[in-house]
């Protein structure tokens, strides 16, 4: 019935399972769509990391955005990782987690005043800082303050990350960090801001990314920068190379989070700066493969062009296919005895762009359940209220032992904060 499942999800006489729990009891429980996260999962890909950097002084600080959810990150902050935030939202949930602010970094390319003045006072760890501009604004606030800020620059080093265009962000013609060719220079001036304290280096070259080529290239580019800033004058402590490790989808091979690391640290050895403290920034690597998307099947659809099967899941749960043509697999939750057949899985959103996958194959009938695999990064923390359809419910699978860690949003939930005419 499966090629192939991500790790923790399993069969047992034909239903599917999360560890020891069988998905079909949790979409009965708590309804559909529902998302569904392994704690196992997520602390397995977290180690591999781990291992691959054990030894070494390092900080591995989770990308939030890839899923906020508080449970999430607590899971995660809990083994020991700090978080990488992109914005005031994200400290508030970093610190209601429990993360130590000295191990929150600040990323992002439109960070306001109000947000680095919130960040100061917190005291976070670092500020990965995307433009000249920006490094002034927060050198002023620091100042006003009576503080240093600690900064590491987003350098772009122009390397093709050979992934989708809009989750590429290492190449020139990105919004993203400061031009090669202006980093010794921007640096210079940084550690003359008095509100200023330069800490480390920072990019990250895009995301879903399969093959270690372009993150060795990016490594050489960073590590010939850190001479050349280091000769300016500027010592650099830490060197941070984003996150941006891809999963298995479908057919991917991503590099084992430990291998990539191995060679990473080979090359940076080679180049004589094994010494220095590492930061990564891993968001999907560490989620995306711990997290489905159940959903029900509402209507069969078969038409002279297509076959259509309309489920309750659509674009604003699980918005990755509309936006990125991304690939998802969808599993049945349990054997059905209807005739197999081939299906475009599609929402009940009012858009021709709303469907979850296309072509798939699958024996279903209205109201069995179905799997939607890979769904732990970038679903939940991008969906929205299109359509006023309520956010899903999540619930944390640990072992035999399941916790519903956010409740399905009602209408009365999104129309709290909207006023009438009347
Ligand atoms: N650091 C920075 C500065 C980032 O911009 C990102 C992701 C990460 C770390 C984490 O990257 P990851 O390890 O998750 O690849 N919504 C898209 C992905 C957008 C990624 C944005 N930045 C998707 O669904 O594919």
């Amino acid at each position: 019935m499966d090629a192939k499942l991500p790790p923790y999800l399993h069969r047992q006489d034909g239903q599917l399972m999360f560890e020891q729990v069988p998905l079909s009891s949790l979409a009965r429980e708590h309804g559909t769509p529902l998302f569904v996260y392994s704690r196992a999962a997520m602390l397995d890909a977290l180690s591999a990391y781990q291992r691959g950097l054990a030894g070494r002084p390092h900080l591995i600080c989770y990308a939030m955005k890839a899923n906020a959810n508080l449970a999430v990150i607590e899971t995660l902050v809990r083994a020991g990782c700090g978080l990488d935030i992109v914005s005031g939202g994200e400290l508030e949930r970093a610190l209601a987690a429990g993360c130590e602010p000295a191990k929150i970094i600040f990323s992002g390319v439109g960070k306001t005043r109000a947000e680095m003045r919130r960040a100061l006072e917190a005291g976070i760890g670092c500020f990965n800082v995307e433009s000249e501009a920006e490094l002034d604004v927060l050198d002023a606030v620091a100042c006003d303050m009576g503080v240093r800020a600690p900064v590491s620059i987003r350098v772009n080093p122009n390397v093709d990350a050979k992934t989708h265009p809009y989750i590429s962000t290492g190449l020139k013609g990105n919004k993203f960090g400061i031009a090669h060719e202006r980093v010794v220079d921007t640096y210079r001036h940084a550690a003359a801001c008095r509100g200023l304290s330069v800490a480390g280096i920072d990019c990250h070259i895009g995301s879903q990314i399969t093959d270690p080529g372009p993150y060795l290239d990016a490594m050489d580019r960073v590590l010939d920068l850190v001479e050349a800033i280091e000769a300016a004058g500027v010592p650099i402590r830490h060197v941070d190379f984003g996150g941006g490790l891809g999963i298995d989808y479908a057919d991917d091979a991503p590099p084992a989070a430990d291998h990539l690391w191995q060679l990473l640290l080979a090359r940076m050895d080679a180049r004589g700066h094994g010494h220095r403290k590492i930061f990564i920034e891993p968001g999907r690597s560490l989620v995306g493969n711990a997290g489905v998307c159940l959903t029900e099947v509402l209507y069969l659809k078969p038409g002279e062009h297509k076959n259509f099967l309309i489920v309750d899941a659509a674009m604003n749960d699980l918005p990755r296919p509309a936006m990125y043509e991304a690939y998802h697999r969808i599993v049945p939750l349990q054997p059905s005895p209807a005739e197999p057949r081939t299906w475009d899985v599609v929402g009940p959103v009012c858009e021709s762009g709303d469907w979850l996958g296309r072509d798939r194959d699958l024996a279903v009938q209205p109201g069995d359940l179905l799997a939607v695999l890979s769904a732990g990064a970038y679903c939940m923390s991008m969906a929205s209220n299109y359509n006023t359809r309520g956010r899903a419910a999540e619930v944390l699978v640990d072992g035999d032992r399941t916790r519903l860690i956010r409740q399905r949003e009602s209408v009365a939930d999104q129309l709290r904060l909207e006023r009438g005419l009347s």
